[in-house]
């Protein structure tokens, strides 16, 4: 409870020798706070039951942790904390998420300045509000493949795919995977820079037909994401 106390005062003294002024404007706040959801993005939407690496943060001002029916992945630690998210508890949890639940899954180290926290979570609990999801994912870039950052951002969907994600064969050879595309190129990848992954949500490809997706920056990397497991095996052939 101190030490909370002295962060603030800290970082309002800070805030007053930079800027020369405490306080500022609502609008400048949601926007600094709407930039900073980029650190969360990648792993959370803000559209209802969209859950990614993280649970959906739509509808959180109020939820009991853990506790959002469509996200199967919970922990144990949080699913047992007793927290109700609001202002403070979700302050608390965005200072340093280890300390306030011991052993949960969250891979984020937190953000420990206190004004940064008040930006985030003023945005988030306008975008998280029963009725502000779609509103906000509009303005999130749709279909192209740096999506990632803004509110809810999305990733391509898969169903619709230009011919050059559109897989129409691979082989397996030694250590190397030969992926057939429909616009009639092939490409080589080494075993260990090819990832099958599977996608059954609606933003996940056709039953066969796996999409072939970049990763990283090198060229030399790539997922086949598929929409069932069972379809994995029966598309790679073993053929040199
Ligand atoms: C690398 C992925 C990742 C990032 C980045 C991340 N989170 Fe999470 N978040 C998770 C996971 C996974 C969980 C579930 C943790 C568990 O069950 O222990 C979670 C849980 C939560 C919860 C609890 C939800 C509930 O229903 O109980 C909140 C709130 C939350 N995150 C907010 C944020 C915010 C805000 C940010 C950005 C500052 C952020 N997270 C960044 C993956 C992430």
């Amino acid at each position: 409870m101190m030490r909370e106390r002295l962060t603030l005062v800290i970082a309002i003294v800070g805030g007053i020798s930079i800027s020369g002024a405490p306080a500022l404007s609502a609008d400048v706040n949601l926007n600094r706070g709407q930039r900073a959801f980029g650190a969360c993005a990648a792993c959370h939407s803000l559209e209802p039951d969209r859950n990614m690496t993280g649970p959906s943060l739509a509808g959180l001002w109020g939820r009991k942790a853990g506790s959002l029916p469509s996200f199967e992945r919970f922990s144990d630690a949080l699913k047992s904390s007793g927290i109700i998210w609001d202002d403070r508890s979700l302050d608390g949890w965005l200072t340093d998420p280890d300390r306030m639940v011991p052993d949960n899954e969250m891979p984020f180290n937190g953000i420990k300045d206190a004004r940064d926290r008040a930006e985030l979570l003023a945005f988030l609990k306008e975008a998280t509000k029963p009725d502000a999801a779609p509103q906000r994912t509009a303005q999130a870039p749709m279909g192209g493949m740096g999506g990632m950052m803004g509110g809810g951002g999305r990733e391509p969907n898969l169903k619709s795919l230009e011919p050059n994600m559109q897989v129409k064969a691979i082989t397996y050879c030694h250590d190397s995977y030969r992926v057939a595309t429909a616009d009639g190129k092939t490409r080589h990848f080494w075993e260990r820079n090819l990832r099958l992954k599977t996608d059954s949500s609606q933003e996940g490809p056709q039953s066969g037909a796996p999409a072939l997706v970049p990763a990283g920056m090198m060229g030399d990397r790539a997922d086949v994401i598929f929409a069932a497991p069972v379809e994995i095996s029966k598309m790679i052939e073993e053929r040199c």
